[in-house]
């Protein structure tokens, strides 16, 4: 499995080529996505919504998503398979570092934690134990409560800095990668030109490395709010095969996302 590493994820950002990331839940679909050339499968606590029911991400236990990342492992040969810690599962290093153990032994290559620069001991901690860890920064769904709702982050300038020196941080601190989410086009481009890691947007514009969705969103079967940034692939090709090979072009070439699909 993962027979894409992480530096062949690296290698692209050097190069220019654009990554193209879809979360996956199951080995049916991720078999899927891995055979039309998708480079990662996320394991994203996003299950708690699109598989589990609920309103958010935060009811989402570590067994849950062990449980999912070992039926993705089975079905992926090359895509890097990342796997989220979900909420509260990392709050001190200890529970990190136990919690990422499980998730690696399960399938996992790479760990994505959410939030700024106090993860940094707990990324080195990971990195010292052999865990590669994925930061995600921008809107973190596990803070939906503190950001008082699903919104748009580093809108103005004092948020947007923040968010910058934390990409920054977590990456002198050892992060392999960093997701953005929903944040300005502007931001996005900025912090993609200043880290070396790779930079992958979901509502971030088309000027990251690379672009993630939730699969739900990417094939057009999500039930209810639709975010503006996702796009249906399903839509114009009739074929699930045909869609994901669709966003992988789509990504690689620019297309995608469009600026509707972008914040200003
Ligand atoms: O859980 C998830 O699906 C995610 C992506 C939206 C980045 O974290
Ligand atoms: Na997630």
């Amino acid at each position: 499995m993962s027979k894409i590493s992480l530096t062949h994820i690296q290698k692209m950002k050097q190069n220019g080529e654009k990554i193209a990331m879809i979360t996956a839940y199951d080995a049916t679909f991720a078999r899927l996505f891995d055979d039309e050339g998708v480079h990662s499968i996320l394991v994203g606590d996003s299950l708690g919504m699109v598989v589990q029911g609920h309103n958010d991400t935060l009811p989402v236990t570590v067994d849950d998503m062990v449980y999912h990342t070992a039926n993705v492992a089975r079905g992926v040969q090359n895509a890097l398979l990342i796997a989220d810690l979900p909420f509260m599962s990392y709050s001190d290093i200890q529970s990190a570092c136990i919690n990422a153990g499980r998730l690696m032994a399960a399938g996992a290559r790479m760990v994505k934690i959410e939030g700024g620069d106090w993860l940094c001991e707990t990324v080195k901690q990971l990195n010292r134990n052999g865990v590669p860890v994925c930061a995600h920064l921008g809107l973190t769904p596990q803070s939906v409560h503190l950001f008082g709702g699903f919104r748009i982050q580093g809108r103005d300038a004092q948020r947007a800095e923040e968010i910058y020196h934390h990409a920054l941080a977590l990456q002198a601190a050892g992060a392999q990668m960093v997701v953005l989410e929903c944040v300005p086009e502007q931001l996005a481009e900025r912090i993609t030109k200043a880290l070396r890691i790779p930079v992958i947007g979901i509502g971030a514009g088309v000027r990251t490395d690379g672009q993630v969705l939730v699969m739900q969103d990417a094939i057009g079967i999500t039930s209810g709010y639709v975010p503006k940034f996702s796009k249906n692939f399903l839509a114009e090709t009739g074929d699930i095969r045909k869609a994901i090979r669709l966003y992988v072009e789509q990504v690689a070439n620019g297309q995608f996302p469009a600026a509707e699909h972008t914040f200003n």
